[in-house]
């Protein structure tokens, strides 16, 4: 069964609590249970796994290498500037999908930029939770053409 890990950076443990109008108000713990439903569905099996840590969030991603047919993440502000996470991404050679709750590119303009898309399959955002789900059947799209 090919397994997909599942990437949240900082600041995404508060969800569901901060900033309800721009997040939403479903909190982590119930997205990630939506998550490795859909991820069933799919016939995926899934890790989840959250961090407020740069290095933390890296050494996940490293650890997919070995482990992991796909990555989904959500690395949060350092979305916008973190060219270690970016390296860390392009390092596995995995397929990777970027998400994001918010529509970003409706927002401030430091929003507006990512250093990770360029090394992703692609970018979902701006839907809620269910960018995260909208990203289960992307992945499913790349791994059957594999
Ligand atoms: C976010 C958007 C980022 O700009 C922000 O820093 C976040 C959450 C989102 O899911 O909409 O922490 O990644």
């Amino acid at each position: 069964m090919k397994k997909i890990s599942l990437i949240h950076g900082p600041n995404l443990n508060l969800t569901g609590n901060r900033e309800p109008s721009i997040y939403g108000r479903n909190n982590l713990e119930s997205i990630n249970e939506e998550f490795r439903k859909k991820c069933e569905q799919c016939g995926f099996e899934c890790e989840i796994f959250q961090s407020n840590s740069e290095g933390a969030i890296i050494d996940r991603i490293h650890s997919a290498i070995d482990n992991c047919d796909g990555i989904i993440i959500n690395a949060g502000a350092y979305t916008h500037y973190s060219y270690a996470i970016r390296d860390a991404i392009s390092a596995t050679r995995l397929p990777c999908i970027e998400v994001h709750l918010s529509n970003v590119h409706a927002r401030e303009e430091f929003r507006h930029h990512s250093a990770l898309a360029a090394v992703c399959a692609g970018v979902i955002a701006g839907f809620g939770k269910n960018s995260y789900m909208l990203a289960v059947d992307a992945m499913k799209g790349i791994l059957e053409n594999d």
